[in-house]
């Protein structure tokens, strides 16, 4: 046998620190693995050196090669779901889950100690055959997601972090939040336990931290944390203003600008869109109803029809997925003669103005051109896609004698807070409403009209597994094959979902 200390160990084991402090590998055959969870970084970082130091084989990132894994105050499902989060679900197990006590008593006998059953960390067998585990593909594009959600005390908390994440420009962390909710949306039944969860995709270390909570405690803490901060809490009341962004509002907050009427003191200087925004917030923050929609969708009819008989006029966004309620009406306008819808935009918000219908309009011509902008192939199909952000006046006459807007204006929370003045005051006979408009041409209407209903982490996914499954670029305008280095053209959105390689999912279930 080699004398192990004569032997000179430069260990190559990831779990070497560099500090010179590692004892030569004892016992080759242990690889250990220290859970951070409930342990704390400094804890895991003493006691992971205190293992090499006695010859132990620790390692600092969770990998296949661990064959004992240690942790503190974790129940085995604990670990297991942990470990499912790092490995989908599919790794190797590990041969030995393990209380601390394992590890402190190897520690004082400088040797791995025998595993006795009070080593072992229990994994409940709760009547594995009633426990349903789910599972769902990894996209959002292949999922049907309805409006039935079963977990939506789950998906408030998942999507109050995303929106958290957002608020904070990390736009990773994010998205990560809104899979992990879409996931959930998805579930046929309610969750009851955390181990139910083990196949599923999307859901992090974090994420399933929070829903455990949840499931547990009633309550995730840092969600209620969240939820309560003075900085959150700003962010969404400023960036609630139409025209407000992140950078905006965060800019205010540094300068003390917290609420509404804060805002309205400051003299703070405000661009058009904004000014509008502040005027119209408590309208704007309150959700539209369907009948809203369509008593505006007849009004956008009655306008495009007008301008350029022949055009035709589509609900898109929320409401074409069913949605009861939006923050937004949409519309995606084209005419079946390829060219015609040149100029319509204008024209239709034109009209709408000389009829009193908008309180704010900014129309932006679309830049897209195939030859420009899209994967490198000249192409002559020239795009003139436009769109418009408004906010439409609408009365109680358009709504055909639908309910007062007062009934359901004022309980918008910190409604109250608000100095009412201005067209808000009063007995006012009608609402304020956002509403978008987006013209194309006929050849691009099926990638608009997929690309403009939604929702908007569908949409992310679509483009994602159209660029990482089938290398191929899928916009709001076009889609683009870059192995045959060609546009697919598509006269449906059917068409689409078949070039992507995809089951067609209905509007209804788009609701990612
Ligand atoms: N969209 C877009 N570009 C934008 C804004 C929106 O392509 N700058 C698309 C989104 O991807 C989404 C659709 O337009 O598919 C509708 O967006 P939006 O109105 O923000 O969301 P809705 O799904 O309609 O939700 P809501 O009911 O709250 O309006
Ligand atoms: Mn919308
Ligand atoms: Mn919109």
């Amino acid at each position: 046998m080699v004398p192990l200390k004569r032997r000179k160990v430069v260990p190559s084991h990831t779990g070497s620190t560099g500090t010179g402090l590692e004892a030569p590998n004892r016992f080759p055959q242990i690889v250990l693995f220290l859970l951070e969870r409930k342990m704390g970084a400094s804890r895991r970082a003493f006691l992971s050196q205190l293992g090499r130091e006695k010859g132990f084989q620790v390692e600092e990132v969770f990998s296949d090669r661990v064959t004992h894994v240690v942790s503190e105050n974790n129940s085995g499902d604990e670990v297991r779901v942990w470990l499912d989060s790092k490995t989908g679900g599919r790794g190797r197990t590990p041969a030995h889950l393990l209380d601390i006590s394992w590890y402190t008593e190897s520690m004082s006998a400088a040797r791995p100690v025998e595993i006795l059953d009070r080593h072992k960390l229990q994994e409940q067998q709760m009547n594995k055959a009633e426990v349903v585990t789910f599972s769902v593909p990894v996209y959002a594009c292949q999922r049907r997601t309805t409006l039935d959600n079963h977990n939506t005390i789950l998906t408030d908390a998942l999507s109050l972090l995303a929106d958290s994440a957002e608020l904070s420009e990390d736009e990773g962390r994010g998205v990560a939040f809104r899979r992990a909710t879409a996931v959930l949306k998805v579930l046929p039944k309610q969750v009851m336990d955390v181990t139910q969860l083990r196949r599923l995709p999307c859901l992090g270390e974090h994420s399933l931290r929070v829903i455990k909570d949840i499931l547990e405690d009633g309550a995730s803490t840092e969600v209620e944390s969240t939820k309560q901060s003075e900085r959150y809490k700003a962010l969404k009341v400023l960036t609630g203003i139409f025209g407000v962004g992140v950078k905006t509002a965060d800019r205010w907050i540094r300068e003390g600008i917290c609420d509404i009427q804060q805002l309205q003191t400051s003299g703070q200087t405000l661009n058009r869109a904004q000014r509008a925004g502040l005027e119209h917030y408590h309208n704007i923050n309150q959700p539209v109803t369907r009948s809203e929609a369509d008593a505006i969708g007849e009004i956008v009819d009655k306008a495009v029809a007008s301008v350029l008989p022949g055009a035709q006029m589509t609900l898109i966004g929320g409401f074409r997925r069913g949605k009861l309620t939006g923050h937004d009406v949409d519309f995606l306008i084209t005419h079946p003669e390829e060219g015609r819808e040149v100029g319509l935009m204008p024209k239709v918000v034109s009209w709408l103005e000389s009829k009193g219908f908008l309180l704010y309009e900014k129309t932006t011509r679309n830049s897209y051109l195939e030859s420009k902008d899209g994967p490198s192939r000249p192409s002559s199909n020239m795009d003139r896609f436009e769109r418009c952000f408004s906010i439409f006046k609408l009365s109680e006459e358009e709504k055909g004698g639908a309910q007062q807007t007062d009934s359901v204006s004022q309980n918008h929370s910190g409604e109250s807070s608000h100095p009412v003045s201005g067209p808000e005051a009063g007995q006012k006979q009608w609402r304020a409403v956002r509403v978008d408009l987006v013209v194309s041409p006929i050849s691009q209407f099926a990638f608009a009209l997929l690309g403009w209903t939604g929702s908007k982490l569908f949409e992310r996914e679509l483009r994602r597994w159209a660029g990482h499954e089938k290398a191929m670029s899928l916009s709001s305008h076009a889609l683009y094959d870059n192995n045959q280095r060609r546009y697919l053209r598509a006269t449906s959105e059917e068409e689409i979902f078949a070039h992507l390689g995809l089951e067609f999912i209905p509007p209804s279930e788009r609701n990612a």
